[in-house]
């Protein structure tokens, strides 16, 4: 596979095109950014690690009957996916209370939320990336009732299968956040899985793993994202 001209620079991503014109090429990089992009850093190793996370969970998806973009690793900080036409809506899932949740309702931080929320933001750094329904994603053209309602089946299925994995690892997943996009017709997931994405707490000690550390300026961050790492299997050297 050849890779191409840069198709677009995400905050702490490069996309690639590549000779096939269904393929993209994926570029991890160490860029890390927090709060619509006003905290920056670079952080070694991050690119590396967050690439092959991703690799390993997109796997794990895959074998879990999730249609994924995820096609192979290429290098240590990239990876071949299909190219999606991509929805502009995040979908998130939280098992447990944090972030947003507790900053818009109040709600203490930890609580077990039974069932599990979902919910819809549009995908734009402008604006802030505002909170959505699926009336306005409809109206707005952002996605077709029965894309939804396939988002939503997937994102729960997603819990499903990285709750439990999480789990047997010592760990809590507390929220996540996915995108998806078409490919031939078919909801896909796409962008990435990784620490940047979720929150994941120790079970016993709820020390945070995940960028929150970034966030927070907790320091550790891909010390933690590695840790995680080794706690569901994934080798990074
Ligand atoms: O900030 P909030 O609590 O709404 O985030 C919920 C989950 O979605 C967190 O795991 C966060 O890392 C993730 N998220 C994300 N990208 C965004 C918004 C949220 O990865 N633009």
């Amino acid at each position: 596979m050849e890779k191409r001209d840069e198709l677009y620079a995400g905050k702490a991503k490069s996309v690639y095109r590549t000779d096939d014109p269904d393929r993209l090429i994926l570029h991890f990089r160490d860029d890390t950014s927090a709060f619509d992009g006003k905290k920056k850093e670079a952080l070694a190793r991050k690119g590396m690690v967050n690439n092959k996370f991703n690799a390993f969970i997109m796997g794990k998806l895959q074998a879990a009957g999730i249609p994924t973009h995820f096609d192979g690793l290429l290098s240590d900080t990239e990876c071949v996916v299909k190219k999606l036409d991509m929805i502009p809506v995040e979908c998130v899932v939280r098992n447990l209370a944090a972030g947003g949740l507790v900053r818009r309702l109040g709600v203490e931080e930890g609580m077990t939320l039974t069932p599990p929320t979902f919910e819809l933001f549009l995908k734009n750094d402008e604006k802030g990336d505002p909170m959505i329904n699926e009336s306005l994603a409809e109206t707005f053209g952002w996605a077709t009732p029965e894309q939804l309602a396939r988002m939503k089946e997937l994102t729960f299925k997603v819990n499903e299968v990285l709750k439990q994995l999480f789990l047997d690892g010592g760990m809590l997943l507390v929220d996540y956040k996915l995108e998806f996009g078409v490919f031939k017709g078919e909801i896909v997931l796409g962008d990435e899985f990784s620490p940047d994405g979720c929150r994941l707490w120790d079970e016993m000690t709820r020390e945070k793993l995940d960028k929150d550390r970034f966030r927070q300026g907790l320091g550790g961050v891909i010390e933690a994202y590695e840790e995680v790492g080794r706690r569901i299997g994934i080798a990074f050297d």
